[in-house]
């Protein structure tokens, strides 16, 4: 049987556990059909902040009929137990199951202990110091000429702005497509498709005329257009990241098949470009609001002296990382982690029966009054060296994750902040409007509500 169809029959049966009997756990379920999920979409953080303050770290947070009878669990403690998961107690497979499944069933968090172990080996090379400075050659002259026109536009909105960049670097870096012709322009629809069509189509519906079926069309097409690509990617020596995936080897020493890495490949695109999208629109949002922590940026920009950075130039802008992390802490891109129990375990004093669906908000553990000093403050200074914060809990700031599933882009992302950061501070100072407080969006992904309208003025 193919990979996809062994992951597919997982998946129904995941959806088929059933309710369980959670009554000695405290929470509430929220409304019929809907759960929680009006006021989630509202204000995300306070909803969950509300919900800790009545029933505490481990309680039953109703979502409706997306998760039937899920538990949200915060804390650092509990995270280091969940992500950690020595005793194999947790399924992050199932946990992702029926939100990432019909589309991105073979895709490394879709995957569980040994399997997803073997799987992870198809990156094992892509992400190497070699490959790394390649991607950064790469990904500096689209960055250079996206820019360039940026303070012509009327109304600038920088969320549209900063996801086409970061679609352009993608079809380069990770597929080495070369012209942004039609070929990227496809690749790139089709996974837009996936994203904004296919997972958020509320009737699962395999028919012409639903979201759901757009979404799978869309799949199938970039697959097929990914698989397409392989031999060639695999006769040539590229500096693009497929052309390293390509060319792993499987345990016993034969290639991963060509479903297999269409698979993969797919799903890392869609892990990096919405994360990365986020992560800078907060960024500069904050930037914007903070002109005093802007300039100290640049300054420590400006004091390197590169128009694109280097590999090597990454670790020597330390304040400029400290701010990226403190972005990351105040509006981490994914909101929402999960995972599901294989067997019953007992957490925060609770007995958690098999198959319940567990939600980890990581903004909580970010935020914590018990472990961050002044924690809704903006505050790049509280990673410098002297402080420290963050290490005072392993779990207490996780915006990547954590262990097996830890982001494999990690470092990926961190380089595509600081490329970012450095050409557009030296090309532009930028303000948002007076008194800038917009509706945050947190789910399905984390953005300024009003796509951050910027003004810019050149250096
Ligand atoms: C700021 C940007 C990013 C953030 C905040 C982020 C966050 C995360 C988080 C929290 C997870 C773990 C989810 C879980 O355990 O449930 C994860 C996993 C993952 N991320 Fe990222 N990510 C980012 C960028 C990227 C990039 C650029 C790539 C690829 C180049 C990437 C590829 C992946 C993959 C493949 C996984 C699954 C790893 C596994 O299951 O072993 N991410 N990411």
């Amino acid at each position: 049987m193919p990979p996809s169809a062994t992951a597919s029959a997982d998946y129904i049966h995941a959806q088929d556990a059933g309710p369980k009997d959670l009554s000695h756990i405290p929470g509430a379920n929220g409304l019929p059909l809907v759960g929680h999920l009006p006021w989630m979409i509202k204000d995300f953080h306070n909803t969950v902040e509300r919900h800790y303050q009545r029933y505490g770290e481990v309680s039953r947070f109703g979502t409706g009929l997306v998760n039937r009878a899920p538990l949200m669990v915060l804390g650092p403690d509990n995270y280091k137990t969940m992500l950690l998961d020595q005793d194999r107690n947790f399924s992050t497979k199932m946990g992702y199951a029926s939100s990432l499944g019909p589309f991105y069933g073979g895709g490394l968090l879709t995957r569980d202990f040994d399997d997803h172990r073997n799987h992870r080996r198809v990156f094992q090379t892509s992400f190497k110091n070699d490959a790394m400075r390649g991607y950064a050659d790469l990904m500096n002259p689209i960055m250079e000429r996206r820019l360039e026109n940026w303070d012509k536009v009327d109304n600038f909105l920088f969320f549209d702005h900063i996801k086409e960049m970061l679609l352009d670097i993608a079809a380069k870096v990770f597929f080495g497509i070369e012209d942004l012709g039609d070929d990227a322009d496809k690749l790139n629809q089709a996974l837009i498709d996936i994203a904004e069509k296919g997972m958020m189509g509320i009737f699962r519906v395999n028919f012409p005329g639903f979201k759901y079926h757009t979404g799978l069309k869309a799949k199938k097409y970039a697959c097929e257009f990914l698989i397409n690509l392989i031999p060639e990617r695999r006769a040539n020596d590229g500096r693009d990241l497929m052309s390293y995936v390509v060319k792993e080897k499987n345990d016993d020493g034969s290639y991963f098949s060509d479903q297999e890495l269409a698979e993969h490949l797919a799903f890392l695109m869609f892990a990096a470009h919405d994360t990365t999208t986020s992560a800078l629109s907060h960024l500069v949002m904050l930037l914007g609001q903070h002109p005093e922590i802007q300039n100290k940026v640049r300054e420590e920009i400006l004091g390197l002296d590169k128009e694109a950075l280097d590999y090597d130039d990454l670790d020597n802008i330390p304040y400029t990382e400290q701010a990226i992390y403190e972005s990351l802490r105040l509006y981490p891109s994914v909101s929402m982690m999960t995972r599901r129990t294989i067997r019953e375990t007992e957490m925060g004093g609770y007995a958690i029966p098999a198959n319940t669906v567990l939600l980890l908000p990581p903004r909580f553990n970010h935020t914590m009054e018990k472990w961050w000093d002044e924690p809704k403050k903006f505050d790049p200074d509280r990673f410098s060296p002297e402080r420290q914060e963050h290490k005072r809990h392993p779990f207490m700031f996780h915006p990547f994750g954590g262990g097996a599933h830890k982001c494999i882009g990690m470092h990926f992302a961190m380089m595509n902040a600081k490329c970012f950061l450095n050409q557009f501070l030296r090309k532009y100072t930028f303000e948002t409007p007076p008194d800038y407080n917009p509706w945050m969006q947190a789910v399905p992904m984390p953005r300024p509500g009003d796509l951050l309208p910027l003004k810019l003025k050149r250096v």
